[in-house]
C-alpha cells in the first residue's frame, strides 16, 4: 500500500468545508446562466478561481453564490459538494453555507433549506454519506444581522441544523460583539464554532473561546505566535479544523512545509483535524489536503491516526454514534 493510496482509504471526516465554496465551475457557469446572473469578467470560469488573499477570495466567493437562486439550484451543489466528499471517502460531513449572502437576492432561508435538505437526501441514498448543516454567521454584518438569523435557525426546528459558525473577513471584525448570539444559540442546544487566528490575530482564538464559548476553532494558525494560549488550548483540548490549500493563500504562511504552523500545532500536541474548506475554488478536494500534509509538511502515518481520532471527537455527532466510528 503506498501512502496515497493508504490517504486515499483512510475513512475521513469532513468538518470544515463551505457548500458555496465547493460549487464546481462548470455548474457555477449553468446557474449564472439560467438565473441570467453576471459572473466578475473571466474567459473560463476556473480562472475566476484565483486570489492572493482571503479578501479576493471572498469576492469571488460571493459572486458566484451570487448565481445560486432556487431550491433546486441548492439541491444540485449540495449533491455535488457530498458527491465529492464520498469520493474522497468522507463518511461523515459537517458543511458551513452562507444564508446572508444570499437574502439579498431576494431568496428565503426556507427555500435554501429545503433544496439543500433535498441535495442531502440524494446524497444520503446514492453514496451512503451523513451531512449536516452549519450556517455561518457573517462578520462582516454586525451582531443584529446575525440575531435575525439565529431567529430563522431556531425557527425551522430541521435537526440537521446543529450549530453555528461566525466567517467571512476577520481582521477589522473581533469575535467579542457576538458574544450574545453564540449564548443564545448553545443555550438553544447548537454546537458553536468560529473561524478565528486565520487571516487575524491570536486573540481572536482566545477572545472566541471565552466570549463565544467555543471549543473548537476553524483554522487557528496564529496561535503558533502565542505560547501562553498554544499551551492553554492544549490543556483546553480545543479541536482545530486545519485547511492546508486555503491556508496558504489567507494566512500569511504561504508556504506548505514542515515549518507550516500546521504541523506546528500537530507536532506540539494541538488537537487538529484535517479539512478542505473551499475545495474547488482552491483547486482541491479532502484528499488532496491529506496528501499535502503527508507530502508537503511532513505528516507521519501517527500523525494521521491522531488527527483522525480527534475528528470523530470533534464532530457534532452525539456520543454513540462517535462510539460506532471510532
Ligand atoms: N468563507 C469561506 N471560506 C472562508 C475562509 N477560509 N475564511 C473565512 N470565511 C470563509
Ligand atoms: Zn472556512
Amino acid at each position: 500500500l503506498t501512502l496515497r493510496e493508504f490517504l486515499h482509504r483512510l475513512p475521513k471526516m469532513e468538518l470544515h468545508l463551505h457548500l458555496e465554496g465547493a460549487i464546481l465551475p462548470a455548474t457555477a457557469a449553468d446557474l449564472a446562466r439560467k438565473n441570467g446572473v453576471t459572473l466578475p469578467p473571466h474567459e473560463q470560469v476556473e480562472d475566476l478561481y484565483h486570489y492572493q488573499d482571503l479578501k479576493e477570495f471572498l469576492d469571488i466567493y460571493t459572486a458566484v453564490s451570487d448565481s445560486v437562486i432556487t431550491a433546486d439550484d441548492y439541491r444540485r451543489i449540495t449533491y455535488e459538494m457530498l458527491e465529492s466528499c464520498a469520493a474522497n471517502n468522507a463518511r461523515y460531513v459537517e458543511f458551513f453555507f452562507s444564508p446572508q449572502v444570499h437574502f439579498k437576492n431576494g431568496v428565503t432561508f426556507d427555500t435554501m433549506i429545503d433544496g439543500i435538505a433535498a441535495g442531502m437526501d440524494d446524497a444520503k441514498a446514492d453514496f451512503s454519506i451523513d451531512s449536516r448543516i452549519v450556517p455561518g454567521v457573517n462578520r462582516e454584518l454586525g451582531p443584529a444581522a446575525g440575531e435575525e438569523l439565529l431567529d430563522m435557525i431556531l425557527a425551522r426546528k430541521e435537526e440537521r441544523l446543529i450549530g453555528i459558525g461566525l466567517d467571512f473577513l476577520e481582521a477589522p471584525f473581533p469575535p467579542e460583539p457576538y458574544a450574545n448570539l453564540f449564548e443564545r444559540a448553545r443555550k438553544a442546544g447548537l454546537n458553536v464554532t468560529a473561524h478565528a487566528g486565520e487571516s487575524g490575530p491570536a486573540v481572536h482564538i482566545s477572545g472566541s473561546i471565552d466570549a463565544l464559548g467555543v471549543n473548537r476553532i476553524d483554522h487557528g494558525y496564529h496561535v503558533v505566535t502565542d505560547p501562553v494560549l498554544m499551551q492553554r488550548c492544549k490543556d483546553l483540548g480545543t479541536l482545530f479544523t486545519v485547511c492546508p490549500s486555503t491556508a496558504a493563500v489567507t494566512s500569511p504562511w504561504h508556504d506548505l512545509t514542515p515549518d507550516h504552523p500546521i504541523k506546528q500545532m500537530a507536532d506540539f500536541g494541538l488537537r487538529i483535524m484535517i479539512n478542505s474548506d473551499d475545495p474547488p475554488m482552491f483547486g482541491t478536494d479532502l484528499g488532496l489536503e491529506y496528501i499535502k500534509c503527508a507530502e508537503l509538511m511532513g505528516f507521519t502515518p501517527a500523525d494521521f491516526r491522531r488527527a483522525a481520532l480527534d475528528s470523530i471527537d470533534g464532530s457534532w455527532l452525539d456520543d454513540s454514534e462517535k462510539a460506532s466510528l471510532s
